[in-house]
């Protein structure tokens, strides 16, 4: 089914799971703005909203189909006629629809969340593949809390939907709650135990509750699984979904996994601070990959490191994520190196200073103050100029 073995589908859910955030609820202007991002940066799949949820999540998708041409538009449901008649209503003028259907597969959500059995929900998970499936071609289904259910029962219900039509199944964890060994373990069973498991594309939605929700994703595709769902800087419910910069650059340093995507990581910086602006949600500095300090060298050991030969303490170039160039922060922690590095950056002949004795007054100021800034450096250079200079 799949052209390519070795391409991983990046499915973008930052405005559905991701927009679920409280705080985070973005106008429909705003959401098109962030999907023509998306689509430029090339993602696979936008999953748009949730449409019965409000008339402006439906008005929303309405809108982002008209708006977007190259990725699939997805819209949410649950497994019922309403939801199903709402998406497709507003995936109307969608090039390429997708309904993404599902219901609960774990005996905690059978039991407590439909006060159900297996039997009845397996009923209602392919009876939701069918209704949908005779408006959209595109179907995508959910095994909700799949990270906790059964693997028999898993792939009872995943072999049923394939056969009803599904040409995608999701299998979340939907509470973040497996450890990356367990949840490839599950991808492998399925595509060893579903009989018809070639005619769909696996897709792994990890949540990141114990923070593992790249490394379960990863599981997921190592074991099989071709399909990442994911958000801009890992947004989402409580501790948020895989973030997508992270598995995708993963994919691009580790070449030996031999899988790729579509993505052009160079769009990163910028749309991740497009989407913390718009949703009000900062990104934490530390943040791998396009947080404040995911470039910024401190300590002096590193910088020297670093100075002598960037790859010692770079396994990313920054500008490959969008980021001009590395830091070299100034703080009482560095050394020579780094300080010699700055003043020739601002323009001072190395040779004719004392760097010892700069050196000297830079970290008394540096123990006084966190961090030195260009001005900081020029103060001090001017200050001291009698002593400072040979
Ligand atoms: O986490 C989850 O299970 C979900 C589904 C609705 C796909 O977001
Ligand atoms: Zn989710």
């Amino acid at each position: 089914m799949l052209h390519d073995p070795n391409r991983v589908y990046i499915f973008d859910t930052t405005l559905r799971d991701g927009e679920q955030v409280p705080g985070c609820q973005l106008s429909t202007p705003e959401k098109i703005e962030i999907a023509k991002a998306l689509e430029a940066m090339g993602v696979d799949i936008i999953e748009a909203g949730f449409p019965i949820s409000s008339p402006g999540d439906f008005q929303s998708v309405v809108e982002l189909s008209k708006a977007v041409q190259d990725p699939v538009i997805c819209a949410l449901t649950r497994a019922n006629k309403g939801d199903i008649d709402a998406a497709v209503a507003a995936l109307k003028f969608a090039k390429r629809p997708r309904i993404h259907t599902g219901i609960g597969s774990s005996d905690m959500h059978i039991k407590y969340k439909f006060n159900s059995t297996r039997e009845k929900i397996l009923e209602r998970a392919v009876e939701a593949v069918k209704y949908a499936k005779q408006f959209v071609e595109d179907i995508e289904f959910f095994a909700e809390d799949a990270g906790r259910a059964d693997n028999v029962f898993l792939a009872q219900m995943v072999e049923a939907v394939i056969a009803a039509g599904a040409t995608v199944v999701n299998i979340p964890d939907t509470n973040g709650y497996c450890l990356p060994d367990q949840y490839g373990s599950k991808i492998l069973f399925l595509k060893e135990n579903v009989k018809n498991i070639d005619q769909a594309i696996i897709s792994v939605h990890c949540h990141n509750d114990l923070g593992l929700a790249t490394a379960n994703s990863l599981a997921g595709v190592i074991n099989g699984a071709r399909q990442v769902e994911c958000t801009i800087n890992g947004i989402g419910e409580r501790a948020g979904n895989t973030a997508l910069e992270e598995v995708v650059m993963v994919l691009k340093t580790h070449h030996a996994l031999n899988l790729h995507t579509n993505i052009n990581a160079k769009h990163f910086h910028d749309i991740s601070s497009k989407v913390s602006r718009m949703m009000r949600m900062p990104v934490q500095p530390n943040k791998a990959i396009i947080g404040q300090n995911a470039f910024a060298h401190s300590s002096g050991i590193h910088q020297d490191g670093f100075l002598k030969h960037r790859e010692n303490y770079e396994i990313i170039n920054p500008e490959d994520v969008g980021i001009n160039e590395a830091d070299i922060i100034l703080t009482a922690r560095s050394g020579r190196h780094a300080l010699k590095h700055h003043l020739e950056r601002l323009g001072y002949t190395i040779e004719k200073i004392n760097l010892d004795q700069v050196y000297e007054n830079f970290l008394i100021l540096a123990d006084a103050k966190k961090e030195i800034s260009d001005d900081d450096l020029l103060t001090l250079m001017s200050d001291g100029e009698e002593s400072t200079y040979k």
